[in-house]
């Protein structure tokens, strides 16, 4: 879909202009506002993926989960079923870079967690509409998840990943919750 490919393009040169002191704080308070959230609080298991520059940190959510006892979990991409294996991270040195500098569990140090033992997905995405609808990175990756996926689900954004409209597909999920540096939006309300 074209409109979502232009908007990949502007969002991402939009992100790429984020000073680090704006990075950090925004991060910041994006992940104290997540903690604050009873979906954070009454979780065990959390999924969330390993943030790549210029996405909100999520570093700093994955030790805060440690620091709290939570069983954290990163995503493996399959990309040829395009699954999420979902592993659980003990540490950071768990992790390995492929492609893209994206950074992910290695197999051999790392257990899969079933989707239906993790409470809260943090769903990554690009930019989001207030009524939740989300432009991924384009794989796909995160909607065949979502379409099987009971629990909760809530996005993290810097406030200029927030625009009117996304453009949506039928395939398209929304997630519950948005949080943004400003505040946390909640669908439906
Ligand atoms: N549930 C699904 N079943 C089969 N194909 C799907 C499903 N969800 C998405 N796709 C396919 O994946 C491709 C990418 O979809 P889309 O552009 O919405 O990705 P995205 O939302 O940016 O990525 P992601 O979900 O990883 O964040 C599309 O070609 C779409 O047809
Ligand atoms: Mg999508």
């Amino acid at each position: 879909m074209d409109a979502k490919k232009d908007l990949r393009k502007s969002i991402k040169k939009r992100l790429s202009e984020i000073s680090l002191p704006q990075y950090e704080d925004q991060s910041y308070r994006v992940a104290q506002q997540l903690f604050k959230t009873d979906e954070w609080i009454e979780a065990s298991t959390v999924a969330v993926t390993v943030s790549k520059v210029p996405e909100v940190d999520t570093f700093q959510i994955i030790r805060k989960g440690w620091e709290q006892g939570k069983r954290m979990v990163v995503p493996k991409c399959e990309p040829k079923p395009r699954k999420l294996d979902f592993r659980e991270l003990k540490r950071f040195s768990e992790l390995e870079s492929v492609y893209y500098g994206l950074l992910e569990p290695i197999v051999s140090e790392t257990e899969s967690v079933s989707p239906d033992e993790i409470d809260l997905v943090v769903v990554p995405g690009l930019a989001f509409s207030k009524d939740g609808y989300r432009l991924g990175f384009g794989g796909g990756y995160y909607d065949r998840f979502l379409a099987n996926y009971q629990g909760n689900t809530i996005s993290l954004a810097f406030k200029d990943q927030i625009i009117p409209e996304v453009p949506i597909e039928s395939h398209d999920i929304a997630v519950e919750k948005i949080i943004t540096s400003e505040g946390v939006i909640i669908i439906g309300d």
